[in-house]
């Protein structure tokens, strides 16, 4: 086994999977050769995840799984918010581990890496003290059409269940030109689609003298030759602007999405959560989102179960999902996590009653699903091609409003990926659409 091959697993959210990409980028130029499974690795690193306890442990039945291959001249290394969060804990929770860095110390990788090489068993990169957002002319992007670019790292908000400001560190945005000049490189480079990225995208401050707010830099990468669709995510409710609605009202490229977490529907739930919104100004923000011509797709995330919650808090919760009528979410029961507020608050809410509330609002969720993607049939929609089901002889495209359109079309060997086709809605389920194309 050569001993410079690497194997990267991520879990968690797309600014991880970013981050790989760069971790990728970063040790191609060192000299690592990436191979298609754990078993053929030298070094075998998991960037991790740490939102819900769900997600933390999965890194430790991975590392439990390769327990035995330790000493057989494998080198394993834990990155991420579980790297971030747990630290030189994990070389006690899991001895066979020699490398435990965090999302901020990315560009210390090269030589963490040469320490390793040396045979140091206890690797950390674990300092938050950094005012930069990692950058690497490196990155090697998975996708061939669509790009991430970070914008802002890190989150200075404090919700009270939440890692990432423990994880991730403070906020701090990348200058505008910087983003600009890597927005106009992708373009170059044949990629369509830009996803800006940052935990709270549009908390953007753009730090060079240019002082542009995420609505104006939103806008200009909008306008960058050759990008036929632009999104960004997550937005806090807090931070998003009318201008951000100007902005996708204005241009197209903009594409018609948004996702706008909300949490809870009640405002006394927010408060405890120290969302820094009430009900009413998060209602707000989606009447400027619905008063659009753009006919724009929202998205958001739901918590039930934070600690107090109660029957009438839940209620407004799905007072506020029908009021709304979100055409997807993501919905998660409460999960306490290490140095948050939540910790210490009482009236924890039992799990099975977490359970209860979390599948009423999933059945809600889908009744509303059901109803708004039935009433698209008849649409015709423009699809990005990503790719090709086999199995059912159909394209896999993307709309501008980040929904999958299943599609047939009498090509079927020639390669339509990556191409942008008009697709005639034919068909509608809770989580997808099909259809036909070319339209007749
Ligand atoms: N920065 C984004 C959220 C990023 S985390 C925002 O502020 O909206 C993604 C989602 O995970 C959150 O929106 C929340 O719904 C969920 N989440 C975070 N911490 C959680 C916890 N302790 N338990 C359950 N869900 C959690
Ligand atoms: Fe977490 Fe809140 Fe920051 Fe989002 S805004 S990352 S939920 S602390
Ligand atoms: Fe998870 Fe860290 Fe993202 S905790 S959701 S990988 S910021």
């Amino acid at each position: 086994m050569s001993s410079k091959t690497f194997y990267i697993e991520t879990f968690g959210c797309q600014m991880n999977v970013h981050d790989s990409e760069k971790v990728v980028g970063t040790l191609i130029r060192q000299g690592y050769e990436p191979v298609a499974t754990p078993e053929q690795a030298h070094l075998v690193l998991y960037n991790t995840c740490s939102i819900r306890d769900k997600a933390e442990q999965k890194v430790f039945n991975r590392l439990q799984q390769f327990k035995r291959d330790a000493g057989r001249g494998k080198v394993f290394g834990v990155l991420g918010c579980v790297a971030q969060q747990e630290g030189e804990r994990i070389f006690e929770r899991a001895p066979h581990v020699s490398l435990v860095a965090g999302s901020a110390s990315y560009a210390q990788l090269p030589q963490l890496l040469v320490q390793i090489e040396a045979g140091n068993r206890r690797v950390t990169g674990l300092s938050l003290e950094t005012d930069e957002a990692f950058e690497t002319d490196f990155t090697r992007r998975d996708n061939p059409h669509r790009a991430y670019i970070t914008i802002i790292e890190g989150c200075d908000k404090s919700c009270a269940y939440c890692v990432v400001p423990f994880t991730r560190g403070p906020e701090r945005s990348r200058a505008s030109a910087s983003i600009m000049a890597e927005a106009r490189v992708l373009a170059e480079q044949g990629f369509t689609e830009i996803q800006l990225l940052g935990q709270n995208v549009n908390s953007y401050r753009d730090p060079s003298p240019a002082g542009w707010d995420f609505a104006t830099l939103l806008a200009r990468v909008g306008e960058v030759d050759g990008i036929r669709r632009v999104r960004f995510t997550t937005s806090h409710p807090r931070d998003f602007t009318k201008e951000i609605v100007d902005a996708i009202s204005a241009n197209p490229v903009l594409c018609n999405q948004v996702h706008l977490p909300v949490q809870s529907g009640s405002s006394r739930v927010l408060e405890c959560m120290d969302r820094l919104y009430t009900r009413d100004e998060y209602m707000r923000r989606i009447e400027w989102l619905k008063a659009s011509p753009r006919n724009i797709a929202l998205s958001t995330d739901i918590i039930v179960g934070f600690p107090g919650e109660t029957e009438a808090d839940f209620a407004q919760t799905l007072d506020l999902i029908d009021q709304v009528e979100y055409d997807s979410m993501f919905s998660f029961k409460y999960s306490p996590r290490p140095n948050t507020a939540a910790l210490t608050f009482e009236d924890a809410i039992p799990e099975d009653e977490k359970q209860r509330r979390l599948l009423i609002v999933q059945e809600r969720q889908r009744a509303i699903q059901i109803r708004r993607n039935a009433a698209r049939i008849g649409n015709v929609e423009e699809v990005l091609v990503e790719g090709r089901n086999h199995a059912l002889g159909q394209w896999i495209g993307r709309t501008s409003q980040n929904q999958t359109l299943n599609f047939t079309h009498p090509d079927t060997d020639a390669s339509l990926i990556g191409r942008y086709l008009p697709v005639l809605v034919t068909r509608a389920g809770p989580n997808s659409l099909a259809g036909e194309s070319p339209v007749m």
